[in-house]
């Protein structure tokens, strides 16, 4: 198991009290009993209490179910020093006080939680986490800066939409904290219209990096100026970046981005889903190629650019299937760079809308599903009702995850065991796979 320790890991009690208090009634003592689906603490009367842990007595005003902490009274020991000097005031992170053994029980707990409220019951096998420093994609946020030709990036404030500008990020690649200033300064001209608020949707490739724009007014009454976009263009090549798209629109181009996925090259298309952090992908889908191994035929649903179907390949034949086409012709594409896979057919089609029927699988040997947040109900409907007896499920929403787990547990699959997955570092999402058998 990789885990969230290392250079970050320190064990000092963080007494610190929250930098941003609010004004409510007068400061109550209150003692945490557990943290919630949020990473918030939880006392007494469903009272939510942020950067709080079990069993901390905290001195804080509560309004409204809420508590501010002013003073943690007495911290827990499993209360560790934050890594990051953005941590309490960036909404990032939620669980960098936590010492990250009692950390990772907390989020497979939450599948455990999820499903047993659909009342599955299954082996949640050991976790695998990510190390700090790995994630390869943020959304950072500008506004302007002190002066009309600067920019201040960052992500959001901790339940605010103000912006936390941001110098460092211990969750991500180092190579996208050191484009920080670069990206600030590309993102300065963006902010010519005074209602845009532009969001860097930044993606470290092979190529370099990748960065897809959207949050901008003006786009479509006349766009970014000539002028804006030459100095768009000039600070990206400056700082040396693979693409700069504007909505997917080309701003700026020196190299086609692309990743490795298995044993393929795969040419993102602008703004394409990629997981976060290559080593959960590949933990991932190595995880999923084991549970399908011996299968002719797979479907590879909500497919992207072919996280799964590339490794797949290497042994099945697979039917790949997504909405978004650009992903699906990439994928298709990237087939051509590893002659010994097998033959992969593409589909781009609306799965909620159309999803693959019961007897569109009548020649499939295993199905894989790895639909966004929402779950993928309609789906699981159709896998319920085919012959099917080998399925794999990989979800970012334990919740719908469950939901979907049900639709299949009333058709008779089992969920044999689930690989929770921490992928977002410090958050309080969790990532899985589970493998189905009937
Ligand atoms: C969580 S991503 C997984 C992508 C891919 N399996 C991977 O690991 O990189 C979910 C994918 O579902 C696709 N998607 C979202 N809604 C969809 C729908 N209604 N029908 C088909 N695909 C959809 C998105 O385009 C995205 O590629």
């Amino acid at each position: 198991m990789a885990s969230a320790e290392g250079k970050f890991r320190i064990r000092r009690p963080n007494t610190r009290p929250n930098p941003r208090p609010v004004a409510a009634g007068p400061p109550v003592e209150i003692r945490i009993e557990t943290v919630g689906a949020q990473g918030d603490g939880v006392a007494a009367h469903g009272v939510f209490a942020p950067l709080t842990l079990p069993g901390e007595l905290v001195l804080a005003t509560v309004s409204g179910g809420r508590g501010e902490v002013l003073q943690v009274i007495e911290p827990s020991p499993q209360r560790v020093e934050p890594p990051c000097p953005h941590f309490g005031v960036c909404g990032g992170c939620a669980l960098q006080h936590w010492d990250p053994a009692p950390y990772l029980d907390w989020k497979v707990e939450q599948i455990r939680l999820a499903l047993g409220r659909e009342r599955i019951e299954t082996e949640l096998l050991s976790p695998f986490a990510v190390p700090p420093q790995s994630r390869r994609r943020v959304a950072l946020h500008a506004r302007r800066g002190s002066s009309k030709d600067t920019a201040r990036l960052g992500f959001k404030e901790r339940r605010s939409w103000n912006l936390v500008p941001i110098q460092v990020c211990p969750v991500s690649h180092p190579r996208l904290v050191a484009a920080f200033p670069a990206l600030a300064r590309m993102a300065a001209p963006l902010l010519e219209h005074p209602k845009s608020a532009p969001t860097l949707h930044v993606t470290l490739t092979d190529a370099g990096l990748d960065i897809d724009i959207s949050g901008v007014e003006g786009k479509y009454s006349g766009g970014l100026s000539a002028d804006a976009r030459m100095r768009v263009a000039e600070a990206a090549a400056a700082a040396d970046f693979a693409r700069v798209t504007l909505d997917g629109d080309m701003l700026y181009g020196a190299r086609t981005p692309s990743v490795r996925i298995g044993p393929a090259t795969v040419a993102l298309p602008p703004g394409a889903f990629l997981q976060a952090v290559p080593q959960a992908e590949q933990a991932m889908a190595q995880f999923a190629v084991e549970a399908l191994a011996g299968a002719g035929q797979v479907a590879d649903l909500f497919c992207g650019v072919g996280a799964f179907a590339l490794r797949l390949a290497a042994t099945a034949g697979v039917l790949a299937i997504d909405s978004a086409d650009g992903a699906v012709k990439a994928l298709a594409s990237a087939r051509a760079t590893a002659p010994g896979l097998k033959a992969i057919a593409v589909q781009t089609r609306d799965l909620s809308k159309r999803p693959l029927l019961a007897q569109e699988m009548t020649k499939l040997d295993g199905v894989l599903f790895d639909p966004p947040r929402a779950g993928a109900a309609e789906q699981a409907v159709e896998i319920a009702a085919s012959r099917l007896s080998r399925v794999v499920g990989v979800s970012c929403n334990p919740a719908t995850f469950a939901r979907d787990a049900r639709i299949l547990a009333d058709a008779g699959f089992v969920l044999e065991r689930v690989l929770p997955v921490d992928q977002f570092l410090w958050s309080p999402h969790v990532e899985l796979v589970g493998v189905f058998s009937r």
